[in-house]
């Protein structure tokens, strides 16, 4: 399966699952919005850094929106496809098994969330924005390929929950998300993956740049 980086909280999942596509508003990241091909856009919450240009690469491209109830109300408003969903709830789309799980932060519309993703048996869990919760060992029982987790601080977990979090989550391979983009969430990931891989040395910690590609 191949993962694409768009910077911030944004991925592209084998070609088809875009999650979080902040793109016009990012200030680090050179792609434009109609430069990106998808068929479902999972967004986590409606924060402007999530959100983003959701609506309308859905609109170029006939993708669906998946998202909490509220928010695939507003894509339905505005002639998008939309599946609307809520916390513990799972749907089927093109192929992939969507499961909504539970993150820690705030929202404008509905609750904010994160996704565990599957499809053909690979499992990735996106985090969303949030804090650390206890629960997240839950989300990790049934076995995970790849964790995206934030670590930028302030807004959500930092670099010591982060690692904390993969503890919980029990991934075979993180990737950090949500730093740089901005002055206030400017940790290094370099530190990250020093910690993370002098505590999990079965583990794999990638940093990935933006617009970068990789295989797992
Ligand atoms: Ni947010
Ligand atoms: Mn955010």
């Amino acid at each position: 399966m191949k993962i694409k980086y768009f910077g911030h909280s944004c991925f592209l999942i084998d070609d088809e699952l875009l999650i979080d596509p902040f793109i016009s508003g990012n200030p680090k990241c050179p792609f434009e919005p109609n430069e990106i091909k998808c068929k479902i856009i999972c967004v986590t919450h409606d924060h402007p850094d999530h959100l983003g240009d959701a609506f309308e690469i859905a609109k170029n491209n006939d993708a669906t929106i998946v998202a909490i109830h509220e928010i695939a109300q507003e894509a339905l408003k505005r002639g998008i496809k939309a599946e609307g969903m809520n916390i513990g709830g799972e749907i089927s789309s093109g192929g992939w098994k969507i499961k909504m799980v539970l993150a820690l932060h705030s929202s404008n519309l509905g609750h904010p969330a994160g996704f565990v993703l599957d499809k053909n048996g690979k499992r990735i869990y996106h985090a969303g924005d949030t804090g650390l919760f206890g629960d997240m060992r839950i989300i990790g029982e049934e076995g995970l390929d790849l964790a995206l987790l934030p670590i930028g601080d302030r807004y959500t977990m930092g670099t010591k929950d982060a690692v904390k979090a993969t503890e919980l989550l029990n991934p075979n391979m993180v990737i950090p998300m949500h730093y740089g983009t901005f002055p206030v969430i400017n940790p290094s990931p370099e530190e990250f993956k020093k910690v993370f891989e002098s505590k999990f040395k079965e583990k794999i910690v990638k940093v990935m740049k933006i617009g970068e590609e990789i295989e797992f």
